[in-house]
């Protein structure tokens, strides 16, 4: 797999979801969908039935990041709504690695999330079920916040995690991620690139995303 970029429709028309995806439906490997219940970050998105609807209507892989409280609750019926990748947080959950097998079981990849303050040791358990590591750049909870530079020796932790099994896991960064940012991040190890205000602020969505992923490629090569 190369580089991967993920639009997150956090800062699009969320009136006009489907739409929005569409601008970047031809060149996008994902698209990345916020789910926030105001409990576990203090703000409030969009749920199940929007996810659902929406996915009615695009092609596009559904990357679904669960910001959300007991996500054992939650995530197997994103799954099972035909998400392509799942992710959870690790700190909303005593139970990860059933959370991780049953989002499997339901067909989707498996990611688990750190927040800034969270360390790389609080995914030793459930490595071994999962499909990605998402690395926050930012606390989440909302978009439009600047890239965390503090963050690159657990995402350069997290592609060592990652290399030291042998299933292929990907390393997602997520939060202020954009041309400059970008680069850093791709050369600490990461290979899924989230990135929301970038790309959904730009006058062309779909020519930021290729160029999002120009950067990467080359940031990467040794
Ligand atoms: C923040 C979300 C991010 C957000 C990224 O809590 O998880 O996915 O949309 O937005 P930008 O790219 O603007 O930081
Ligand atoms: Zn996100």
């Amino acid at each position: 797999m190369g580089m991967q970029i993920s639009p997150s429709v956090l800062n699009a028309d969320l009136s006009r979801l489907s739409s929005e995806v569409e601008r970047i439906a031809a060149v996008a490997d994902w698209v990345h969908l916020d789910v926030m219940d105001n409990h576990f970050v203090p703000n409030l998105t969009f749920g199940l039935p929007v996810v659902e609807s929406l996915l009615k209507h695009i092609d596009t892989p559904a990357d679904c990041h669960l910001m959300i409280d007991d996500p054992g609750r939650w995530a197997p019926a994103y799954a099972e709504a035909g998400a392509g990748s799942v992710t959870f947080h690790v700190e909303a959950t005593r139970a990860p690695v059933k959370v991780a097998k049953e989002i499997r079981a339901a067909g989707a990849r498996v990611g688990v999330a750190l927040k800034p303050a969270t360390s790389i040791d609080a995914i030793a358990e459930v490595i071994r079920h999962v499909d990605m590591i998402l690395v926050m750049t930012v606390e989440p909870g909302f978009g439009g916040q600047a890239f965390m530079e503090d963050m690159l020796p657990k995402v350069r932790a997290a592609r060592r995690l990652a290399d030291s099994s042998d299933a292929d896991i990907w390393v997602q960064v997520d939060g202020g991620v954009g041309p400059g940012t970008i680069e850093r991040a791709a050369f600490a190890g990461a290979d899924v690139f989230v990135a929301g205000s970038s790309v959904f602020r730009s006058d062309d969505p779909a020519v930021m995303v290729e160029k999002l992923r120009a950067e990467a490629e080359n940031a990467a090569r040794p």
